[in-house]
């Protein structure tokens, strides 16, 4: 075991979108710790988005599945405390093939409960959705999610994260394995993959396509810049009552319509940019989040999520980042990729 000043910490899904942000933030805040990156790298796991972080004297990749036992054994005896991020987490791909989101979502995480048991870590961290809860109505803007609002997910990407929670409740219950949970809504900022709406929509909009707005485009998200999602974990990870869960949001809620018209405004486009497609199956009305448990007993909140600043930010970050865009968007970034990576 390490000394509180030298915490080695094992994050699983470290190459994707938020795992990276969170990387990057936690070497800044606690430059002492170690991490070790367990990372599939799957089509969303990219080593381009660690770039600036690789050659941490703290920092060590491995390529591997969660759900294989004998990888992650030794690297959870390392470990002091996980943070678990990788899943698969595409609503739109979970509706054409749930099967992957079943297999790592769901057995990955009850692997990777099994092996922190064994090994005695301190904290599991699980990094969980607001789409457990399914969704709310358009015209009840009074009504949030808490911690308290029965599990009762729509999407099968979010039935897989439900089932992920509820595996990581028993091994608290059954067995007593720290176990802490975060529920957080939708994040923006750097490296996002670009399936997910607004790095898709910049990047259509910052090379002159047109951007496929679902349905009558009323559906409501509230939106969180990925490094305040990236402090909530580390505040919950220090501070948090193992057994609980934690809402994190943004209070920053917005219709895709009023996203949409954001994005043409910053990016200079017009109205004749957005193409209206058949609406998504199935396709959850309203996410809102009570995130007053975390503030009240933690002392987080948001501080780079202020609209529509962090937007116009995270558009800036894009358009700098032409390279990694390209690299991303050709699939350049998997050219050469080892198959298995210890560094
Ligand atoms: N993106 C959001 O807005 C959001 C909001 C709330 C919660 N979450 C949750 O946060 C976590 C991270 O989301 P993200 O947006 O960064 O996802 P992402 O798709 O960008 O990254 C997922 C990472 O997990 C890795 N991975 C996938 N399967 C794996 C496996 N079997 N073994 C090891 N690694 C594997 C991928 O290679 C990738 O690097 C997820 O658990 C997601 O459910 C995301």
């Amino acid at each position: 075991m390490n000394t509180a000043s030298t915490r080695h910490i094992l994050v699983t899904g470290g190459a994707g979108f938020i795992g990276s942000n969170f990387i990057r933030l936690l070497f800044e805040h606690r430059p002492s710790w170690q991490v070790t990156n367990l990372d599939l790298l799957t089509y969303a796991g990219n080593l381009d988005n660690l770039a600036d972080v690789k050659d941490h004297p703290g920092y060590r990749f491995v390529r591997g599945d969660i759900c294989d036992a004998v990888t992650v054994g030794p690297l959870m005896d390392a470990a002091d405390m996980v943070v678990h991020f990788a899943a698969e987490s595409h609503v739109d791909r979970s509706i054409e093939d749930s099967i992957p989101f079943i297999r790592t979502n769901v057995q990955g995480t009850q692997t990777l409960l099994d092996e922190a048991r064994r090994a005695g870590v301190e904290r599991f961290l699980h990094v969980s959705t607001d789409e457990v809860y399914g969704q709310l109505p358009l015209d009840r803007p009074d009504l949030k999610f808490t911690e308290a609002t029965p599990i009762s997910p729509s999407s099968p990407y979010a039935a897989s994260k439900a089932a992920s929670d509820l595996l990581v409740a028993a091994a608290y219950h059954t067995f007593g394995l720290p176990c802490l949970t975060t529920r957080c809504s939708n994040n923006f900022g750097p490296y996002q993959f670009p399936e997910k709406v607004i790095p898709l929509f910049v990047e259509r909009l910052l090379t002159g396509g047109r951007v496929p707005l679902y349905g009558d485009g009323k559906n409501v998200r509230d939106w969180l810049h990925v490094l305040d999602h990236a402090e909530a974990i580390l505040t919950v990870l220090e501070k948090g009552t193992p057994g609980e869960a934690y809402n994190i949001g943004g209070n920053n809620e917005r219709n895709n319509l009023e996203l949409t018209h954001t994005l043409i405004g910053i990016c200079g486009r017009d109205e004749s940019a957005i193409e209206y497609v058949p609406d998504r199956l199935g396709h959850d009305l309203r996410y809102a989040i009570d995130a007053s448990k975390i503030k009240r007993e933690l002392g987080w909140e948001p501080k780079r999520s202020a609209w529509p600043e962090a937007l116009q930010a995270t558009v800036d970050w894009y358009r700098e980042h032409a390279q990694w865009r390209d690299r991303i968007t050709s699939g350049a970034y998997r050219e050469g990729l080892p198959k298995r990576v210890t560094v």
